[in-house]
């Protein structure tokens, strides 16, 4: 008899470094759940990642939490999918030293990531923000993971960690399965609302620009009506020349399932008023079940605690392997 084909995996990961924003849920989680049945999906909580900046340690537990639960409200169900705290799997630490070793500090000079935050928190440019990309590396690689379903900011990331895989495998042999990066074809880049320039982010200082997801509908609703648009008052998709209004239609489009061309046709004529009130009732709409849904996990302490732990053991294993094999293709003597 064949044997049974293993199914191919996923592995990503979001910080709860802030609470979790529109761009985090339209560039990647949204796309999570439906991979359940296809792959054998691993989706974790990266707060080894978030200390690169500092915290404060209640807010970063709190947020950890939530996030579980915010996971499993997207509709990650924890039966199919494996979901767990980066920090309680001792082989991403692990794995990311021997990868630091297998990793250029050239190639890590020319993250944009490294470059924006230690521009962002100049009086504390520590390793960890600058070795970052291969810890990220070590998070995709244990797993042997096949796709990583990432926001287009992340993209580099995902290229950096196949050069390590690549190099560790050209020297050892083929330890590392090559992950590709999945970008969804819209949402890849949300923009901050008030200036679309710029990426969507929970770090922006601006909270204005940025819509959460556990947010209060009004409050959601707010920031839409105050987003930046233009003085032409027309509802065109047009990246380069009108990014304020280009977002809210990406914004729309993955909300609603409508092309470009259809919200193009929808308010025409009509003025940005319209548009950006119909832009904020649909996220209200489309995050409403999955803010109630968090509320109703977080008073069940023990459930979420119960799915993070069987997570945890469930990755330990199968992380373990690849750390085992890695331990001994670098001459570390076997205990
Ligand atoms: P993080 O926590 O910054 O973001 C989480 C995910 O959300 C996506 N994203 C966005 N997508 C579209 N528009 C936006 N404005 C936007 N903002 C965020 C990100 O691309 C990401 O997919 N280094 C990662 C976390 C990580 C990871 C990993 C990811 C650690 N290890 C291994 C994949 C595999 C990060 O900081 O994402």
């Amino acid at each position: 008899m064949e044997n049974e084909v293993r199914k191919k995996r996923i592995l990503s990961g979001i910080q709860p470094s802030g609470d979790l924003t529109l761009g985090s849920y339209l560039g990647a989680i949204k796309n999570w759940a439906a991979l359940a049945d296809e792959y054998d999906c691993y989706y974790m909580l990266a707060d080894m990642h978030t200390i690169t900046v500092r915290q404060v340690p209640a807010d970063l537990r709190r947020r950890t939490l939530t996030q579980v639960a915010a996971y499993i409200a997207c509709g990650l169900d924890p039966e199919k999918n494996t979901l767990f705290v980066q920090s309680h799997v001792p082989a991403h630490a692990q794995l990311g030293w021997v990868l630091d070793c297998y990793t250029m500090f050239g190639e890590l000079s020319r993250m944009t990531q490294f470059k924006d935050k230690s521009a962002k928190n100049a009086d504390n440019i520590n390793a960890g923000l600058f070795t970052y990309p291969s810890l990220m590396a070590a998070d995709i690689l244990l797993y042997q993971a096949d796709l990583v379903p990432v926001g287009g900011d992340q993209k580099q990331h995902v290229e950096i960690c196949r050069d390590i895989a690549n190099r560790f495998n050209g020297i050892y042999g083929e330890v590392f399965k090559i992950p590709e990066p999945y970008i969804p074809p819209v949402g890849a880049r949300v923009m901050s609302l008030t200036s679309p320039e710029n990426k969507m982010s929970k770090s922006d200082k601006d909270q204005n620009g940025c819509v959460y997801m556990l947010e209060k509908p009004e409050d959601i609703m707010r920031k839409f009506k105050k987003a930046v648009t233009d003085s032409d008052a027309c509802v065109r998709y047009d990246p380069a020349a009108k990014p304020g209004v280009s977002n809210l239609m990406q914004i729309y489009a993955v909300a609603t399932g409508k092309t470009f061309q259809e919200i193009e046709q929808e308010f025409d004529g009509r003025g940005y008023g319209d548009f950006k009130t119909a832009v904020g009732e649909s996220v209200v709409e489309l995050l409403r079940p999955i803010r109630e849904e968090t509320e109703r996990l977080l008073a069940d302490k023990s459930y979420l605690e119960s799915v993070y732990r069987a997570g945890a053991e469930k990755a330990s294993r199968v992380a373990g392997r690849t750390l085992d094999k890695v331990y001994k293709k670098v001459g570390f003597l076997a205990r």
